[in-house]
C-alpha cells in the first residue's frame, strides 16, 4: 500500500515501538490516529507526530473495553473519512512464574493482547471492506515462537494473535484487506518497567535494540503487504537455530534460567 495520504491507527502509540512507528508512518505521508491507555505519553507523542502529519489525532482508550473500542472506531471514521491502516501494537507483559500469576493477571493478558486487537479488527473490517482496501498489522512476538519461562500468559496471548492473523490473512485477502504480523524480539522499551523479580530483570537486560531500529522494516512490511516480518535480523537467526535444534535449545535454556526462578 502506498502510504501517501492514508489514515493509520496505531495502538500503544504513547511509547516504545508504537510511538516510533507512528513517527515513521507520519514521515512517509500518513495521517495518524494514536491510541493508548496512557494519556500523558499520548499527548507528547501527538505533538511529535503533528510536526510531520498535522491532521493527526489521538484517542485515549483501553482496548480491552469493547464498547470504548466500538465508539472510538466510529468517531475516527467520522472525523477522518477513512481507515486505511490498523496496527494492533498495544500490549502488556508480566514476567512471573505461572504459580505466582493471579487469575486476573492471566486474563488481563488475553483481554488486552488478544481480545483487544480482535475487537478493533471486528469494527474496522467493515469500513475497509466498503473502501475496497486496507492493511491490518498485528504485533506478535518472538516470545510466542521461542517461549521462555515466566511468560505463560504473555506468550499464550501472542500465540493466539499469531494464529488468528494467519486465519484472517486467507479470509480477507480476496476482500481487499491484507493482514500481516510483525514479530519483534529484544527491543528496549518500557514494557519491562514493572518487572520486580530476577527473571524479569534478566530478560529486560537482554533487550537492547532501540525501537527506532525496527520501524523501517515494519513500514516496509505495510507498503509491501508482507505476511510475516521478524525484527531485528538477529531474532530471525535465533528463531532459525531454535527451529532446527529445539531440544538442545530447551535443555540449555532450562539450565541457564533455573537460577532465576524464585
Ligand atoms: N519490547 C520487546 O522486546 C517486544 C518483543 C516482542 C513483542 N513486543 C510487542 O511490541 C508491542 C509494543 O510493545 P513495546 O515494547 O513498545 O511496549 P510499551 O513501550 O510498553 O508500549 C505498549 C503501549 O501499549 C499501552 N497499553 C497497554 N495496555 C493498553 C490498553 N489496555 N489499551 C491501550 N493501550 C494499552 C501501554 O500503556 P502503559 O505503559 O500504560 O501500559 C504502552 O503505552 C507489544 O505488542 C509487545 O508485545 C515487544
Amino acid at each position: 500500500m502506498d502510504l501517501k495520504n492514508k489514515v493509520a491507527i496505531v495502538t500503544g502509540a504513547a511509547s516504545g515501538i508504537g510511538r516510533e512507528l507512528a513517527m515513521e508512518l507520519a514521515r512517509h505521508g500518513c495521517t495518524l490516529v494514536l491510541v493508548d491507555i496512557a494519556e500523558e505519553g499520548l499527548a507528547k507523542a501527538l505533538d511529535e507526530v503533528k510536526v510531520h502529519a498535522p491532521a493527526s489525532t489521538a484517542e485515549t482508550c483501553d482496548i480491552s473495553n469493547h464498547e470504548q473500542v466500538r465508539q472510538m472506531v466510529k468517531a475516527i471514521h467520522e472525523r477522518h473519512g477513512s481507515i486505511d491502516i490498523l496496527v494492533n501494537n498495544a500490549a502488556i507483559m508480566s514476567v512471573k512464574l505461572f504459580k505466582d500469576l493471579s487469575k486476573g493477571e492471566f486474563k488481563r493478558h488475553m483481554d488486552v493482547n488478544y481480545y483487544g486487537p480482535v475487537a478493533l479488527i471486528r469494527d474496522v473490517v467493515p469500513i475497509m471492506e466498503k473502501q475496497g482496501k486496507g492493511v491490518i498489522i498485528n504485533v506478535a512476538s518472538v516470545g510466542a515462537k521461542l517461549v521462555v519461562p515466566g511468560t505463560s500468559a504473555y506468550a499464550a496471548s501472542k500465540a493466539a494473535i499469531q494464529a488468528f492473523s494467519e486465519a484472517l490473512y486467507y479470509e480477507l485477502k480476496d476482500r481487499g484487506i491484507h493482514v500481516g504480523i510483525v514479530v519483534p524480539g529484544g527491543i528496549k522499551t518500557g514494557i519491562f518497567n514493572a518487572v520486580d523479580n530476577k527473571l524479569g530483570v534478566y530478560y529486560r537486560d537482554q533487550c537492547t535494540t532501540p525501537p527506532s531500529k525496527i520501524t523501517r522494516s515494519i513500514r516496509q512490511a505495510i507498503e509491501k503487504e508482507r505476511f510475516e516480518t521478524v525484527v531485528p535480523f538477529s531474532s530471525r537467526i535465533l528463531l532459525g537455530v531454535h527451529a532446527h535444534l529445539p531440544s538442545i535449545f530447551r535443555k540449555s535454556l532450562l539450565s541457564r534460567l533455573r537460577p532465576y526462578f524464585e
